[in-house]
């Protein structure tokens, strides 16, 4: 059967967990809470789980542990998910976490994973909108920024079921789109 056939089985069918990757400005936790919303699904972010089981930003544990400590943390908290077999979940994550081998088994293991991509340019300047991004707070941003996806593109892709170009899309018409391909799964 397809998930989320149409509108009157939006509450009730599968309730498979719904994971969303992206570079950082790709929309994951715009995006995120309205589509849980609309599912009647429970929204996570991880960053947002990290932060209120350390008790600190994200920016702040970079500055005080460095990233690989936050990564570590990532991982802990994806693990922590898994393990609680939670279902009917929108879960954003952060734009690194595929940089982990372990984090790409983790997410597709719990969900579907819908990749939401945009144009470099969309990109970077939806990124650059937010600040306490620590690794785009850096003497050169775009540099760093390009670096980073250029790394990042082919795991994003690897741990995908499912990618979406927002670059035109607002909020809504993203949602709308992703409903309509989750309909073809
Ligand atoms: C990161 C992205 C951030 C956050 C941390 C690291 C990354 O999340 O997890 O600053 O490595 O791309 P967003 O993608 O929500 O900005």
């Amino acid at each position: 059967m397809s998930f989320l056939a149409n509108t009157s089985q939006q509450t009730h069918c599968c309730s498979k967990n719904l994971i969303l990757i992206g570079f950082m400005g790709s929309g994951k936790s715009s995006i995120g809470r309205p589509l849980a919303k609309q599912l009647q699904y429970d929204y996570l972010d991880t960053d947002q789980v990290i932060a209120s089981k350390v008790g600190k930003s994200i920016a702040s544990i970079f500055e005080s542990k460095g990233e690989a400590y936050f990564r570590d943390l990532e991982t802990e908290v994806l693990g922590e998910l898994v393990a609680s077999s939670r279902k009917k979940l929108v879960l954003s994550t952060g734009g690194g976490v595929v940089l982990s081998e372990k984090n790409r088994g983790l997410i597709k293991s719990v969900g579907i994973v819908i990749w939401l991509h945009a144009a470099p340019e969309a990109l970077f300047e939806r990124a650059m909108r937010r600040p306490q991004r620590p690794l785009l707070e850096v003497e050169y941003p775009r540099y760093a920024f390009n670096q980073l996806l250029e790394q990042r593109l082919s795991l994003y892709q690897e741990a995908a079921d499912i990618k979406l170009d927002t670059t035109e899309l607002s909020y809504s018409k993203t949602i709308e789109k992703l409903l309509a391909e989750l309909a073809n799964t």
